[in-house]
């Protein structure tokens, strides 16, 4: 096992004590309804574990969304403390404030064994400013004896209730901390190979420490998604109105030439799409088309013995590319279905854009494909590899689907997992660390 750096809940001793959680239930709210729980189910395990070692009380705090320091009814946590009330099977009371007099007097007298969510505690400037005021006060409002950090979510920022909390009681780690490290510092350490990572996502700069960490790890990197726009144009290949990081076309080069030297030393693969799913629209209703990208390999043998017109295996310039094409997904399948790892992170198109069809169409046919053989579905090798999946618009997909239990690790962390893949120090954990 990969050393953690940290103390965990099970190192020191929470009976009687009153324990302030930080987890990260930053999770879609609509309409008075949470609709993604993925967040909350893999906190119940911390949760739980804390309630069996007879504490005074459990305080949850955690933020909902970007409220600017500022309260926003829309953004209140107390639709989250009922679906998490339900989840947990106890009964979860919601103070309407993190900090302050009302919360002092709210918190005064719990009944042994209690539980407590806080109101979200971005409607104080002080949790992103890493205010050591804020932190003091939250301390003060709940009489908080140890703290746990378990919002692996947000462990990139150094906000309060990250950083400065750290140094006015003793901090621990969640459980789920504890495995999102583990599992994805494990991985990124010590994988089981062949190593497959499929990287997709909107912006190259976000992706690009991740993209070289793979290049020097993995034997094979798959670019999917809008990503691989960018090295579309990298290659001169017309995108039409496709998504693209256009400030940012030199990075695709660069990783185009790092994967060139890596694969001079070493058995090493890049994967670029080779044709895509296209449409002059992302509604899912307009006529969608295959085109090759770079190659006319489908329109020839369509066309043949006439010569097919440049317009069949071009993007036109209304057209965008909104998916991987039949012959990249069975590509990028083969290579996972050969792999002992494989990492996912940004799904192969829009597959949020549900169509007629159904969930699964007409954007997400690359990611199903992916999904499957990752989890062993589709696999012909009938060997499932160790499948890690990072990254919010993926994990969303995952959870669509209702796919989250069977992968090996789907994080609950976008940015932070990433970082952490990347090798980035992460305020949140090093904090811990130093403690
Ligand atoms: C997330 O959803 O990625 C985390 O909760 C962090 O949210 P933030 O990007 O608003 O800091």
């Amino acid at each position: 096992m990969v050393g953690l750096g940290f103390k965990t809940v099970k190192d020191i001793n929470l009976k009687a004590k009153r324990v302030l959680l930080r987890a990260d239930y930053n999770v879609p709210v609509h309409g008075g309804k949470v609709e993604g729980d993925f967040r909350l189910r893999q906190s119940i395990p911390t949760l739980e574990y804390i309630l069996k070692q007879k504490p005074a009380a459990l305080i949850i705090v955690s933020h909902l969304g970007r409220p600017a320091g500022k309260p926003d009814n829309a953004l209140s946590l107390r639709t989250v403390g009922k679906e998490l009330a339900r989840l947990l099977d106890r009964d979860i009371n919601f103070i309407a404030d993190c900090v302050g007099e009302h919360t002092r007097k709210a918190l005064a007298d719990l009944k042994p064994g209690s539980i407590v969510l806080l109101e979200n505690l971005r409607f104080h400037a002080g949790e992103e400013n890493n205010d050591h005021n804020f932190a003091q006060a939250l301390v003060e409002a709940t009489a908080a004896e140890v703290f746990v950090q378990d919002g692996f979510g947000t462990a990139h920022r150094a906000h309060a209730t990250y950083v400065a909390i750290t140094k006015l009681l003793p901090s621990v780690g969640g459980l789920l901390l504890e495995k999102e490290v583990q599992t994805i510092e494990k991985v990124m350490s010590k994988p089981e190979r062949p190593l497959t990572a499929v990287i997709g996502g909107a912006k190259i700069s976000d992706k690009i420490a991740v993209l070289k960490r793979f290049i020097e790890l993995a034997d094979c990197m798959a670019v999917v998604g809008a990503l691989a726009n960018n090295f579309f144009v990298a290659k001169d290949i017309k995108v039409g109105k496709s998504l693209v990081d256009k400030g940012n076309i030199d990075l695709a080069e660069e990783i185009v030439d790092l994967a060139d030297k890596e694969a001079r030393k070493r058995p090493f693969k890049l994967l670029i799409p080779v044709d895509g799913v296209v449409s002059n629209s992302t509604d899912g209703r307009a006529p969608t088309r295959i085109v090759e990208l770079n190659s006319a390999t489908l329109a020839d043998i369509e066309a043949y013995p006439k010569t097919p017109p440049a317009s069949s295996h071009t993007v036109a310039a209304d057209e965008l590319i909104l998916d991987i094409g039949p012959m990249s997904a069975s590509e990028i399948v083969g290579t996972v279905e050969m792999s002992r790892t494989v990492v996912w992170s940004g799904t192969c198109g829009m597959a949020e854009v549900k169509g007629i069809a159904g969930a699964a169409a007409p954007f997400a046919h690359g990611s199903q494909l992916v999904a499957e053989a990752m989890i062993g579905e589709s696999n012909s090798h009938k060997s499932k590899p160790f499948s890690l999946v990072g990254g919010g618009d993926t994990t969303a997909y995952i959870e669509d689907e209702g796919l989250a239990d069977e992968f090996s690790h789907v994080s609950t962390g976008g940015s932070a997992s990433l970082e952490l893949m990347a090798g980035n120090k992460l305020p949140g954990i090093e904090a811990l660390k130093k403690k």
